[in-house]
């Protein structure tokens, strides 16, 4: 009997027409970072299990059912990161970043798991990038993540998004509308769904989150937040959306919006693609103010705000959209191609491909192949400008022969000026 081994459920290999999308989302965040000055962090894949459960939070989906944990021999509680605010915290806190000024901001790209149920736009190994700005408590910062967020996803060519916003209050607040949204839903609770039913008592906010059909219903007579902030809560929203209207960035309002992680406080939002594949897919972006999640992870209180996307689903609306307007990701551009007939020629092309590639000129070739007519054949698939033939005779006398493939013109020149003349043809 053979073996099949397959990747497993809900991980994907990444090929390169994944990087080519990967890479330009990468690019459009790192020119995003650079605008508004984040610093690059990557944190461990592997974390204390306690953040997140400190953090993130018990009663969330991603920490009762989702977290990848093991025990290390060394008997550490470990677990693949199932998302990122809690690590950068701790590096926060690790390496007194408190003392630096504020805000200190940080960006992240990079793969993160949780054991989810496999569907459109759910992975169970999943890539996110994440911006988030720590120490400082006023709107302003939550506009600029908004914004940062919406930028990167306009940038790469996305036309209907939909941001929506609530304020979820802070401990203050939600204690009070935590009791009015429970007698609530106690009155209504044989309608709810199983995991509803068990929520009530310990987390009923994220029950206004959940997708059930019987849920959903409910969820719309409900008693809603926005009504029940404090003064200070109430004050952070309307500056934030006076910030949004300033800036011209279109947003709705969406009193049901709570999102799944317990360390919210304020501010929470979603960025969706306005669109049939959109909803199906989901949001492309969540994320909101954590003014608790220092302290609760052993720093000092410090104010926060963050969010992040899931790479993805970016990628997969990307793909879908291309292939419906024709396009193709970007192949492979080499203006040059280097062929070789004979051993000699093989060896010799080894070095002058090197030197090529130090020039900053990409070089394709097909130094596999001995015969110059498939070599060509590959060099015409690459659709070159140039092509250099190191034929037997020519390694030999330390000559090569530069053609152009258009007019199909060609010459003898010394191998040692290869790349300079390649160089002055190509303007490099
Ligand atoms: P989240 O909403 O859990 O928030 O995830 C952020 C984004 O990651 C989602 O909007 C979605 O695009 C993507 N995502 C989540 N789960 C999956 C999955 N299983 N498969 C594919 N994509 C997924 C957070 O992770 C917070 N750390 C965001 C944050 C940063 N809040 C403050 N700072």
């Amino acid at each position: 009997m053979s073996l099949k081994f397959q990747s497993p459920t809900g991980m994907h290999d990444l090929f390169q027409e994944d990087w080519n999308y990967f890479d330009k989302v990468k690019k459009t965040c790192q020119n995003m970072a650079d605008s508004y000055e984040f610093d690059r962090i990557e944190t461990p894949i592997l974390e204390d299990t306690a953040i997140f459960e400190k953090g993130t939070g018990l009663n969330t989906d991603i920490v009762e059912k989702e977290m990848y944990s093991l025990t290390s021999r060394g008997g550490d509680r470990l677990t693949l990161r199932p998302e990122g605010t809690p690590g950068i915290v701790r590096s926060y806190i690790q390496h007194g970043m408190q003392s630096l000024s504020k805000p200190v901001k940080l960006w992240y790209f990079g793969p993160f798991f949780r054991h989810e149920r496999p569907q459109a736009g759910r992975f169970r190994q999943f890539y996110q990038f994440g911006f988030e700005s720590l120490g400082v408590s006023d709107p302003i910062i939550d506009a600029e993540i908004i914004q940062i967020f919406y930028n990167i996803l306009k940038d790469l060519g996305f036309k209907n998004l939909l941001v929506e916003i609530n304020s979820i209050g802070d401990s203050q607040c939600r204690g009070y509308f935590r009791k009015s949204l429970m007698s609530y839903l106690r009155s209504r609770q044989s309608g709810l769904c199983s995991d509803c039913k068990r929520r009530i008592k310990k987390n009923p906010l994220r029950i206004l989150d959940c997708k059930e059909e019987k849920c959903q219903r409910i969820k719309k007579g409900a008693p809603q937040i926005v009504d029940h902030l404090c003064k200070e809560c109430h004050d952070h929203f309307k500056n934030l959306l006076e910030y949004l209207d300033e800036k011209g960035l279109p947003y709705s309002l969406n009193p049901y919006l709570v999102r799944g992680l317990d360390y919210y406080t304020k501010t929470v939002f979603e960025i969706y693609e306005d669109s049939e594949e959109g909803k199906q897919i989901g949001a492309l972006a969540g994320g909101g103010r954590y003014d608790d999640l220092v302290r609760m992870l052993g720093g000092k209180p410090t104010p926060a705000c963050g969010a992040a996307s899931g790479v993805e689903r970016v990628v997969n609306l990307l793909k879908a959209r291309s292939k419906k307007a024709g396009l193709k990701a970007k192949e492979r551009t080499s203006e040059v191609f280097l062929a070789q007939v004979g051993e000699i020629a093989k060896k010799k092309s080894l070095k002058l491909f090197e030197e090529f590639r130090e020039a900053g000129i990409k070089v394709g070739e097909a130094l596999h192949r001995d015969s110059l007519s498939a070599q060509l054949k590959a060099a015409d698939k690459m659709d070159v400008k140039y092509v250099l033939i190191l034929g037997q005779k020519e390694a030999i006398d330390d000559q090569i022969i530069i053609r152009e493939m258009k007019s199909g013109n060609q010459y003898v020149t010394e191998l040692s000026k290869a790349v300079q003349e390649i160089k002055k043809k190509i303007k490099k």
